[in-house]
């Protein structure tokens, strides 16, 4: 009889990273899944190690049940950030709140530990929280520090306890030695060997989709991109292409001739039962007039399920027959606010409450659910799809509708709000201006204007701050841009000015502004002129994505213009990348010929605090 393949299990509090966690794992050869917080382990087989994930909450509000009996199982345990509080209060330590947080790139200095082995002394980690251990428990020693956080690990004293606490991300990619700290845990602490890959992902997959499909077929939304791409033809290697209908929405939506890329390259892919659609008019008059975010995008989740429904009525398939398929992805479902104790973050259109209905009543398949961009990836590779589908940078479904803005014009908050914030940037901002020397002339300011962002698990919906500087330097920025939207907590972007131009951001305002083909038409111009100066620099496999937003901002009616290019492996979490000085040249150079915009800002903000896209 086949063994239960060695498991890690992560005891899900809700963080933003915790299937992150479990990928991990599976990335270093070892099974790992998720599971509720009081769920019993003993059940689970061949089980030779825990990890308790961080959480949006506080140890305080006691919001996640939590059964000590898990330490009497005698694994090893790892607990990060939220469970390293955990382990810190059940062993006798204090836990404390700290009103600023800490979010970003820290240095961590490492102590002698089994769980460090192959570190040096210093290591980049990323941190994101607001309490922190105080005091460590009697019998754990501090195995790592950095500079605003003394107890940043911690370790049962007794080494047969196995028990490690630490207040950074090791899962993150941005924690430069995260995997390795994970390897020592999954193989010199827990001692597993290696038993698990991607093609074992596919054999499950594909017996999934026969048993939820057993006599029925499947309609897919196909978006060209790899997720969607990959289930296609996950369905039709399982099922045979007559059970597997693909359809193709022109949103009106998409990118400069992209409708006709994504045509191309599915065509190339050979798959026998795929169709396209116009429903552009349809997406413009469900949109118009609609300016906040949330609204927006469950506005376009409903509007494909309408628009799959009217098909099948076209078609005269009987319900009874069909199951319908997304190319969801993990981090769409936990910034959905997916797992039992997430936040959400953002309704990704592939989860609205209609999704939400037919998921419960097992209508719907989503192969791909567990999986994250890279696996995705490497799932397209062995399925043999064309590098160019496989490859294609992500582009959100909700398209340009989450990428041009929308504003009624007025002020987001109080005018004496955002006076406040201003008083609070300048006085973080003096002090910066000081220690890495810039000029006095050198400002910033909060824009009238909001976007998302995820901060220690939840969602914010503030300002971002404008930085005007004589001459940027990214190091510099980068090392400031976390401690802004650290200590001014009602901002969560930092912008840099970039368009060269002699207007003063102080005549400029709100724009109104809702989504209207014109606006869509000037936003495809200004993106696929970025797209271009991209490919021309040979970005495209350093920049993972690169967002182009148009901001209802701006002098008259002309708006602004947001840049956001950033390098992510995953996107659960990214860095904004510093373009080089003579591509970001000309692609001003190019947006200001235009003469259309008012400003153009670079997004110098990481995610956390920033998300990727805008809204
Ligand atoms: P954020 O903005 O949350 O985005 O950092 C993470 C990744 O998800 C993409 N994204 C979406 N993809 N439907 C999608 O299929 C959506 O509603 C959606 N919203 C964001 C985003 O482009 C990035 O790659």
């Amino acid at each position: 009889m086949k063994t239960a393949p060695e498991e890690i299990a992560i005891l899900d509090f809700g963080s933003q990273y915790s299937h992150l966690i479990a990928r991990r794992f599976r990335e270093l050869g070892v099974m790992s899944r998720l599971y509720p917080t009081n769920y019993d382990l003993s059940q689970i087989d061949n089980l030779i190690g825990v990890v308790f994930s961080g959480s949006p909450g506080s140890l305080n509000e006691q919001k996640y049940p939590f059964n000590p009996a898990v330490f009497k199982l005698k694994l090893p345990v790892l607990g990060l950030c939220y469970g390293l509080y955990l382990i810190a209060k059940h062993f006798g330590g204090q836990v404390s709140s700290n009103p600023s947080g800490e979010y970003g790139l820290a240095n961590l200095q490492v102590g002698q530990s089994i769980l460090f082995a192959g570190l040096a002394g210093g290591e980049v980690v990323w941190m994101s929280h607001s309490d922190s251990v105080a005091e460590a428990p009697p019998t754990f020693k501090v195995i790592g520090s950095t500079e605003h956080c003394p107890i940043a690990a911690i370790a049962s004293a007794d080494e047969s306890a196995k028990i490690f606490g630490l207040q950074f991300h090791p899962e993150v990619t941005h924690t430069v030695h995260g995997l390795q700290i994970l390897k020592n845990f999954a193989y010199k602490v827990c001692g597993a060997q290696k038993s698990w890959s991607i093609a074992d992902w596919q054999q499950q997959i594909i017996s999934q989709i026969q048993e939820q499909a057993s006599g029925k077929k499947v309609f897919l939304l196909v978006s060209g991109g790899v997720d969607s791409t990959v289930c296609f033809a996950l369905l039709e290697k399982a099922l045979g292409p007559d059970r597997v209908y693909g359809l193709h929405l022109d949103t009106g939506l998409m990118r400069q001739n992209e409708v006709e890329q994504v045509k191309g390259s599915l065509g190339q892919a050979g798959f026998k039962n795929l169709h396209i659609r116009d429903a552009s008019q349809e997406f413009l008059s469900a949109l118009a007039g609609v300016f906040d975010p949330e609204e927006k995008r469950k506005i376009i989740g409903q509007l494909f399920l309408d628009i799959k429904d009217g098909v099948s009525q076209e078609l005269n398939l009987n319900p009874k027959e069909w199951l319908l398929a997304q190319g969801t992805i993990y981090p769409d479902t936990i910034e959905s606010g997916g797992t039992v104790h997430a936040d959400t973050i953002k309704t990704h259109h592939n989860r609205v409450d209609r999704i939400q209905q037919l998921i419960a009543s097992g209508q719907l398949i989503e192969p791909v659910r567990d999986l994250y961009k890279d696996e995705v990836r490497q799932l397209g590779q062995l399925l043999g799809l064309p590098p160019k589908i496989i490859w294609r940078q992500p582009f959100p479904g909700p398209g340009l509708a989450i990428r041009a803005l929308c504003s009624s014009g007025q002020l987001p908050l109080p005018q004496e709000e955002i006076t406040d914030i201003n008083q609070q940037l300048t006085r973080v901002f003096n002090k910066i201006k000081i220690c890495e020397r810039l000029v006095q002339e050198d400002q910033i300011q909060a824009l009238p204007i909001r976007s998302v962002g995820v901060q220690g698990d939840y969602r914010t919906y503030s300002c971002p701050a404008a930085l005007e500087i004589k001459n940027p330097d990214w190091l510099k920025i980068e090392r400031f841009s976390p401690q802004i939207t650290n200590l001014v907590k009602k901002v969560n972007r930092v912008l840099l000015r970039i368009d060269g131009q002699k207007f003063s951001l102080t005549a400029a305002g709100p724009v109104e502004a809702a989504i209207t083909k014109k606006r869509l038409d000037l936003l495809r111009q200004i993106d696929s002129i970025v797209q271009e100066e991209m490919l021309k620099a040979k970005l495209e496999q350093d920049i993972w994505q690169f967002p182009v937003i148009l901001l209802p901002f701006g002098i008259g009616e002309k708006e602004s213009v947001v840049l956001r290019p950033v390098s992510s492996l995953e996107a659960m979490t990214a860095r904004f990348y510093p373009l080089a000085d003579n591509v970001l040249q000309s692609m001003v150079a190019r947006i200001n010929q235009l003469k259309k915009t008012s400003f153009i800002f670079f997004d110098a903000t990481n995610k956390p605090p920033g998300t990727i896209e805008w809204e």
